[in-house]
């Protein structure tokens, strides 16, 4: 199973940001009926603080199920946590979920670990239960990027669209997009650079994120704002 392993995606960014997760959670809510009775997973869950809030928000009976590489220290309470990969979880599973999300995960596993664990999802799934695939949008997305960066995130969208397509040949889906206008200082979001929040940093070098720093000092204004823009696949 893939073992990419990403510390700092929602670590105080606005994919943490309380705007961001209600808003998120109000697109979610519009998807798919979901009530307080509603079983959960979140595989790649992060620290947890979507589904942590949607179950405060559904007044969840049972806390939903986030799973993921990582164990983060400060992870929501709100949720039952597994230090699982994707695959080995869904094979052992033996619950039916009312809803399965996959956030900005899926393009970390390979083509047949996707095949798999979308085959084992659609098993694990209640009656009218579906599994929420969420990816940047691989058309039109203007996350901000340095040259390098700008290469490797087109290179990782490219294959994205080649995810997207082998999911949406095997499996009848719904499209949707999940739009979320960003402000944040450009200082901050140089230190989310720093940190590597985004999986196509990770494999770059010191100087490499440094040369990056500079040219988004000298291309962005001190405020950036920008439009998160994620695909929705309803499975
Ligand atoms: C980009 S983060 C997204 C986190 C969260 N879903 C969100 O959108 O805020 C991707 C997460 O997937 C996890 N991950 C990667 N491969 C995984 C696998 N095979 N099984 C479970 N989690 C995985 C990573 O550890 C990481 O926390």
């Amino acid at each position: 199973m893939a073992s990419t392993v990403i510390k700092n995606w929602d670590n105080k960014t606005w994919l943490s940001s309380k705007d961001y997760i209600k808003s998120f959670n109000k697109f979610l809510i519009k998807q798919i009926k979901l009530d307080r009775r509603s079983i959960i997973l979140d595989i790649g869950c992060g620290r947890g603080k979507i589904i942590g809030t949607l179950s405060s928000q559904l007044m969840l009976k049972n806390k939903p199920f986030g799973i993921d590489l990582t164990r983060h220290k400060d992870k929501d309470k709100r949720i039952k946590f597994e230090r699982v990969d994707a695959l080995t979880f869904l094979l052992k599973n033996k619950k039916q979920f009312n809803l399965i999300l996959i956030k900005q995960t899926i393009h970390l596993l390979n083509f047949n670990e996707i095949k798999k664990v979308l085959n084992l999802a659609k098993k694990s799934l209640s009656k009218n239960g579906k599994i929420l695939i969420f990816n940047l949008d691989p058309d039109n997305n203007n996350i901000p990027t340095f040259r390098l960066m700008k290469t490797k995130l087109s290179k990782s969208l490219k294959r994205d669209k080649k995810i997207i397509k082998l999911i949406t040949k095997i499996y009848p889906y719904k499209k949707s997009k999940f739009i979320f206008k960003v402000k944040i200082l450009r200082k901050k979001y140089l230190e989310m650079i720093q940190k590597r929040y985004i999986s196509t940093l990770l494999p770059m070098t010191k100087s490499q994120i440094q040369k990056g720093v500079d040219e988004i000092k000298y291309r962005y204004k001190s405020n950036i704002k920008f439009k998160d823009k994620l695909i929705c696949l309803i499975l």
